[in-house]
């Protein structure tokens, strides 16, 4: 038996970045602020449902000249094995290429420790050559402490080209072990969150463009 996942299951619709209606409200200062967040290595964008976090994001990128990638999770992703599967997809639409020693983790027979896993992820990432975006929606879905752990020990040393988003309506929760040094990549990381109180244009751009 092994992790039973591989690339051609891959729900391909997860990893495209979600279409934005025409006659959007602008909200320039959130994007400037998402500007401000490419130096970091995580930007957290944390809003509560509807709040219009994933429509900023697609429009960011869709004006970004940048390579980017996109996956919006789903319970099944809470899973290791599943996620890592969608976080190399990901990645390999933009370097279809890259990542293929973590990749062929996924044939084994079960995945060494998360420590492991992260180092040799962030060996391959290290070796990607161009900087591009990877946008982790609906983040508040993942209820799998591994995952979180994974994702806590790629920022405790973050790749130098890999600029993560994390779209979520809660706060990440961030295992005990590693919640120092992923509260320190928070702290620093750009935060954006919106708020509106009806779906009346003028209340929307009143409201969106707080900061
Ligand atoms: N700038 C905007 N102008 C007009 N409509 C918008 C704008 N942003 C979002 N919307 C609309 O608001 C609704 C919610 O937006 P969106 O799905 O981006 O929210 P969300 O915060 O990602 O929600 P969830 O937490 O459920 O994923 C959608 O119907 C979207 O088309
Ligand atoms: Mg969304």
């Amino acid at each position: 038996m092994n992790t039973g996942i591989d690339q051609q299951v891959l729900l391909r619709t997860k990893l495209h970045r979600p279409r934005v209606i025409a006659d959007l409200i602008d909200r320039p200062s959130l994007k400037a602020r998402l500007d401000t967040g490419w130096d970091r290595s995580l930007i957290l964008v944390a809003a509560p449902a509807g709040f219009g976090k994933s429509t900023l994001l697609s429009v960011w990128l869709e004006a970004c000249d940048c390579p980017y990638a996109w996956l919006s999770l789903d319970e099944d992703d809470s899973d290791l094995a599943v996620f890592l599967a969608y976080f190399l997809g990901a990645v390999r639409t933009i370097f279809p290429n890259a990542l293929t020693a973590t990749q062929a983790l996924l044939s084994g027979v079960s995945l060494p420790p998360v420590t492991v896993i992260a180092r040799g992820l962030l060996n391959e990432l290290d070796d990607l050559e161009r900087d591009f975006v990877l946008v982790l929606d609906d983040y508040h879905i993942i209820s799998e402490q591994a995952v979180g752990e994974l994702l806590a020990a790629l920022l405790q040393h973050p790749p130098g080209r890999m600029h993560l988003v994390i779209a979520t309506r809660k706060d990440p929760s961030l295992p005990s072990d590693s919640f120092v040094h992923v509260l320190k990549s928070l702290r620093s990381a750009a935060r954006i969150s919106a708020s509106r109180s009806t779906r009346s244009r003028d209340s929307w751009s009143r409201h969106w463009e707080r900061p």
